[in-house]
């Protein structure tokens, strides 16, 4: 039986990774606490960690995987921000799962987008209270607004057809544009200038980190609307408050946060939180706060347990070359083709 560490562990996980696992003699060890360098002793004995977006995977703790004679690290997620890949890069394999169901995240920005424009989470509260008034509900159409699009990779692509449905004009940016035409790519500063409302679906890497600051948000339309349902920190939340207080913001629909790590994902009723920022932008009427839940649809949970054995799997019983590793060894990661026909160390 292959033993892994399973971090970071929620209800909702068990069942598809107890199903996968019990049929390919993987065993997980399914555990509450968060991976960090407090916890990474209870991975002792096991051959691989599974960890998810909050667990923090930085070099102390990959040093002490390698230690323990952990072999892989497999991400149950697509992003990675929260592996330092570059020092595990000779040490321990690194694993994800690159598509579950783009379809759930996309979905949920639209979601998230619908809810606030139309104010339905509103109206929701209103006629429960049997009050059937109008009034302060007035949102706006979608159709024939310019829908600015960050990332263009598998989320992006899914979230511009759904705006395309809607008959919105998308413009978009990419580091990596796609090649394949049928998208207008424009510069930031264009994409800015132009959006009447702005997703973000690119990685969060040190030169995504606060590319929506106080700078981008100057430059943007007044009223415009910000999507994130990528990560936390590729907008700078304080810079967000400023920019909703100055009415230059006209409203933000969050999945992601910056400092969720300790406040996401758990039930914090009946706590005082003490996040000012975050307390202060879910008081806004214009914000909409979801807990990083855009991923959680029952097709994208059973996809995320079969990738994830097969990633276990590919490692340890076949000849441990993994189509979802994550390496240095080309360089650059982003741009890793996978073409090898041996492991990356
Ligand atoms: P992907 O890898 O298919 O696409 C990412 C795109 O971003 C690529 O086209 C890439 O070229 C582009 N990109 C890279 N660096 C960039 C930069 N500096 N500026 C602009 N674009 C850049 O990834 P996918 O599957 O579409 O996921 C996008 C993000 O969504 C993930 O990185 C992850 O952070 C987030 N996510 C959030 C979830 C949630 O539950 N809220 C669930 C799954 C993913």
């Amino acid at each position: 039986m292959i033993q892994v560490a399973f971090y970071d562990t929620k209800e909702y996980d068990k069942p598809s990774f107890e199903q996968y696992g019990s049929q390919h003699g993987v065993q997980f060890r399914f555990l509450e606490t968060k991976l960090n360098e407090d916890t990474v002793e209870l991975a002792r004995g096991c051959d691989a960690v599974c960890v998810f977006v909050n667990d923090t995977v930085n070099a102390a703790v990959i040093e002490r995987l390698h230690e323990y004679g952990v072999k892989l690290i497999a991400l149950r997620s697509a992003g990675y921000n929260n592996v330092d890949v570059r020092a595990a890069f000779g040490k321990v394999h690194v694993v994800h799962v690159p598509a579950y169901s783009p379809y759930a995240v996309a979905e949920h920005a639209i979601a998230l987008l619908l809810t606030s424009v139309r104010r339905t989470h509103k109206a929701y509260n209103r006629t429960r209270d049997f009050n059937f008034s109008l009034s302060g509900l007035t949102g706006f159409d979608l159709h024939g607004k310019t829908v600015g699009v960050i990332g263009t990779g598998k989320i992006g692509r899914i979230f511009i057809d759904i705006c395309r449905g809607f008959g919105m004009h998308v413009i978009a940016y990419d580091r990596f544009p796609a090649q394949d035409g049928g998208i207008e790519y424009v510069s930031l500063d264009e994409l800015f200038a132009r959006s009447d409302i702005i997703s973000l679906h690119c990685p969060l890497t040190e030169e995504t980190r606060h590319m929506i600051d106080a700078d981008a948000i100057g430059k943007m339309k007044r009223g415009v609307v910000i999507v994130n349902t990528s990560r936390g920190g590729l907008v700078d939340a304080e810079a967000l408050l400023e920019g909703i207080k100055a009415r230059r913001v006209g409203a933000a629909c969050l999945d992601v946060y910056e400092e969720e790590a300790d406040v996401f994902f758990e039930d914090r009723s009946g706590h005082i939180l003490n996040d000012d920022l975050l307390s202060r932008l879910i008081s806004m009427p214009n914000v909409i706060v979801t807990s990083h839940q855009a991923f959680l649809t029952a097709e994208a949970l059973d996809n995320i347990a079969e990738t994830t054995v097969g990633n276990i799997l590919s490692y340890f019983e076949r000849d441990g070359i993994c189509d979802n590793e994550l390496c240095y060894r080309c360089g650059n990661i982003e741009r890793c083709r996978k073409d090898r026909k041996e492991r990356c160390f």
